[in-house]
């Protein structure tokens, strides 16, 4: 490999990079990625909190992060060498990022400051409904400690955000800073938003119902509403975005002068090509819904199959984050915006993602054991939000009465459609925003990043989505890969080889 012609490897000659996050999915991908293709690089840092089966950042990288399935190739293809890389590029330091200085010592934070050259963020709290106390540390306030850590030597920050920052903002959403849609905040000249007022009101606000309540769950419960209340007021589906757009605004306001990188994936899913073809971890989003029509729980949801979806493989994230950082690390301070994305690039509708997802079960479904436990017996139907709510409410109502009158005469009832329509209904709480969606997300700017850094690069950082054939990565590369890599077989009876992902096609 000749690095001359990589501005990427070149970028991260020698250079030390701190990584939060990378007990987490894409955090994985991003260090996998820089182990085996950015050999030039110094040294790894990775900030790992400790818990209680694996108190330090090490014995937690060791027990979660060396052993997962994402470093397969880079083990077989050299069992040693693997080893070798974690012990020479990597350390490891215990931290937890709402804790003042992380939790380190004054002397132990300013030796980290001094030895590092970029920070990537990966790390967050992706909950859609967390209370909204806890989101506000994760998401938001502990993002002075990171900017108090870049700020020693001014090296520049890359912060993993997310498309959906830009709340209930409709049709086509440039790399920009988004505008809360419902309510309005002061803007600053610089471009940021004022939002220590508004963090202000919240804390007020958290406060209160803290004090409201002497049961814990109570507690939990109302300060997960709240969180959802003040999100949809300002202009966001869940605590989540909110939080994380709070967080934006904080960073463009405190690193104004310094390098700040936000890069904001969309709905991230399994890989596209590297290290292997669908790769994924967890079952989130779109996942979630998928799984549930599988195991022919949910065959309706409320959405718009019209509608444009946008889902971003974890490999083309990955690759956006390790280019903005060597562009960071070259070119001068300045606050850049960059989108993963795939909506604007190269559209897929809901309705076919539905159709590969059907026809793949249909006519493949014994090869997905671990997703499919038998060819699903009804299409997955989606229709619009108010009949849903009324069928499905009703439908719950009725069961219930059903099931109610029969056990009251001794007959001995089944609670799987029940069971069924509460789990289509929890869904639909929570993901429902995300399968009727009015915006498509540019990513103009980041493929303008990959056009600057060479075809060098672009061949070995891919980022633009337009290389994707939906039906095959989610026919044979997606469906695989969860199979394969996100879900257990069902009992050790039932295990059957798994097929492994299809290598994607351009
Ligand atoms: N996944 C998606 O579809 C998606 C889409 C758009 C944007 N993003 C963004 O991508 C980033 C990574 O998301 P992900 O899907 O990889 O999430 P994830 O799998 O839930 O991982 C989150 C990571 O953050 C760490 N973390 C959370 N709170 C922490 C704390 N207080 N101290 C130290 N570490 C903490 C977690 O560590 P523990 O293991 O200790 O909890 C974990 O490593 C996030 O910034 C998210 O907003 C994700």
């Amino acid at each position: 490999m000749e690095f001359g012609k990589s501005p990427t490897l070149e970028a991260f000659r020698n250079k030390s990079v701190l990584i939060t996050g990378t007990t987490g999915f894409v955090g994985k991908v991003i260090l996998e990625k820089l182990l085996r293709s950015v050999p030039t690089i110094g040294s790894i840092y990775l900030l790992i909190r400790g818990n209680p089966q694996h108190p330090t950042a090490q014995k937690r990288f060791l027990n979660e992060v060396a052993t997962s399935s994402i470093f397969d190739s880079l083990r077989a293809a050299d069992p040693d060498g693997f080893e070798d890389l974690c012990r020479t590029k990597l350390h490891f330091i215990s931290g937890e990022l709402t804790a003042p200085n992380f939790g380190l010592s004054d002397a132990n934070f300013a030796e980290l400051a001094r030895k590092i050259d970029v920070v990537i963020n990966s790390a967050a709290s992706v909950d859609f409904r967390e209370p909204l106390d806890a989101a506000l540390q994760t998401n938001t306030l502990c993002l002075d400690t990171i900017v108090k850590l870049v700020s020693v030597r001014q090296i520049p920050l890359v912060h993993v955000s997310t498309c959906y920052v830009n709340g209930y903002n409709t049709g086509l959403i440039e790399e920009t800073v988004g505008a809360p849609a419902r309510r309005s905040i002061p803007r600053a000249a610089a471009g940021h938003y004022e939002v220590e007022p508004v963090i202000a009101d919240l804390q007020r606000k958290v406060a209160a119902e803290q004090a409201r309540y002497i049961n814990d769950a109570d507690r939990t419960q109302a300060l997960i509403q709240l969180g959802l209340n003040e999100a949809k007021r300002y202009g966001w589906n869940d605590t989540y975005t909110f939080t994380k757009w709070l967080g934006e605004q904080l960073l463009l306001k405190q690193l104004q002068g310094q390098s700040l990188t936000l890069v904001r994936p969309s709905i991230v899913e399994s890989t596209w090509q590297a290290p292997v073809p669908g790769w994924i971890e967890g079952v989130k989003v779109a996942d979630a819904i998928i799984l549930a029509y599988a195991r022919e729980k949910v065959t309706f949801f409320p959405g718009d199959r019209h509608a444009i979806i946008d889902i971003i493989p974890a490999d083309l994230v990955a690759n956006s984050i390790i280019l903005s950082a060597a562009e960071a690390l070259r070119a001068v301070p300045a606050h850049r915006i960059y989108q993963c994305s795939s909506s604007h690039c190269n559209p897929i509708p809901i309705k076919h993602v539905i159709q590969h997802v059907q026809d793949e079960g249909a006519q493949n479904h014994a090869r997905y054991s671990n997703l499919f436990y038998r060819k699903p017996q009804r299409p997955f139907v989606m229709v619009p939000g108010l009949i849903f709510n009324s069928v499905v409410r009703l439908g719950f109502v009725a069961s219930k009465v059903r099931n109610t009158v029969l056990a009251g005469m001794g007959v001995k009832v089944s609670g799987v459609r029940l069971g069924n329509l509460e789990t289509a209904m929890k869904l639909a709480v929570v993901f429902s925003f995300y399968t009727r969606p009015r915006y498509r997300f540019s990513n103009d700017q980041l493929c303008a990043l990959a056009e600057r850094m060479g075809e060098h690069d672009r061949n070995l950082f891919p980022v633009d989505a337009r290389c994707i054939d939906w039906e095959h990565y989610l026919r044979k590369v997606h469906l695989a890969g969860l199979n394969a890599f996100a879900l257990r077989p069902r009992s050790a009876k039932a295990r059957k080889p798994v097929v492994q992902p299809e290598t994607a096609v351009a």
